[in-house]
């Protein structure tokens, strides 16, 4: 099968994107198809992956794109994913490491066996479709963009093995990049705000009201609003085209400001005049 189709800019390149069935997964399949790629859709739920896949074909005509169901916690599932890619599309040329949980729970009562779930599943996936891909991404001198997380970069109550998974991505994602490099490999990875995602519905559902979190979660922002998963599905497309050719090893804030304002937004709620 030949892949991709020559128009955008990942024309003919050949993409898996893992938790693609949902949220930023999904959104950057489509962006990717739009641009020219042909996509793996990998996710942990079949279902949502032919739902994102059924998406693709009906609005990007002639795209090659396919479910595969993986557990990317699974390292034998992800060797089955990349085989996969590889035969059915002929070769890979970008891996999006995106698949992820969140669970709330401090480091006081967190169990060994959610931690352990966490960490194989959003920092283990990440390591075991770099591992395997390698080999493919050396032929295409690929891309590997990293799904990390403001919550990589700070601190939050109740989130301690996602933090601690999410800062672990910025430094696999800077590890290998130093490894890679030597083979015209690159690897970013991105660490948005909030999002608009199936993710963040659970967090506003988590605060009891769910209407009130959501306005709380928007207005904690500077732009007054939290991230549209189309937004960082660009970022993404971006990272993973030939237009970023000299970008490696870096980590991609994308989160509407949040983290540049000091103590979140700490001066408002001092003004006591
Ligand atoms: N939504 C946010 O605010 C936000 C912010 C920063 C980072 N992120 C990160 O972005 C990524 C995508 O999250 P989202 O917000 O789109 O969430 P989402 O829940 O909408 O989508 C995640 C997808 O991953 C799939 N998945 C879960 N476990 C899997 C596994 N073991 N193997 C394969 N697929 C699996 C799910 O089925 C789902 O389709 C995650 O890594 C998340 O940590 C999200």
């Amino acid at each position: 099968m030949s892949a991709g189709n020559d128009s955008g800019v990942l024309g003919e390149k050949v993409a898996i994107v893992t938790g693609a069935g949902s949220g930023i997964g999904r959104a950057t399949a489509l962006e990717m198809a739009r641009n020219g790629a042909s996509v793996c859709v990998a996710d942990i739920s079949e279902e949502k992956a032919k739902e994102t896949v059924d998406l693709i074909r009906k609005e990007v005509r002639g795209c090659e794109v396919e479910p595969f169901k993986v557990d990317v916690s699974s390292e034998d599932e992800v060797q089955m994913l990349i085989s996969f890619a590889a035969v059915r599309f002929g070769r890979i040329d970008i891996l999006f490491n995106n698949a992820g949980i969140y669970e709330w729970f401090s480091i006081e009562d967190i169990s060994t066996e959610t931690w352990d779930r966490i960490l194989n599943t959003n920092l283990g996936g990440a390591f075991y479709c770099t591992k395997n891909s390698i080999p493919h991404l050396i032929k295409t001198r690929g891309v590997i963009v990293n799904t990390s997380s403001a919550l990589g970069l700070q601190g939050s109550t109740e989130s301690v093995a996602y933090c601690a998974s999410k800062s672990a991505i910025i430094g696999l994602t800077r590890a290998s990049a130093m490894d890679l490099a030597k083979y015209g490999i690159r690897v970013n990875c991105i660490a948005p705000g909030s999002v608009e995602t199936s993710m963040v519905e659970r967090d506003f559902a988590h605060f009891g009201d769910a209407e009130k979190a959501r306005k709380a979660y928007n207005e904690l922002y500077p732009m007054g609003r939290i991230a549209k998963p189309e937004e960082i599905a660009k970022l993404v497309v971006f990272l993973a085209s030939d237009a970023a050719s000299f970008i490696t090893g870096a980590t991609h804030v994308i989160d509407g400001g949040i983290s540049a304002q000091w103590a979140e937004g700490l001066a408002p709620k001092i003004n006591v005049r």
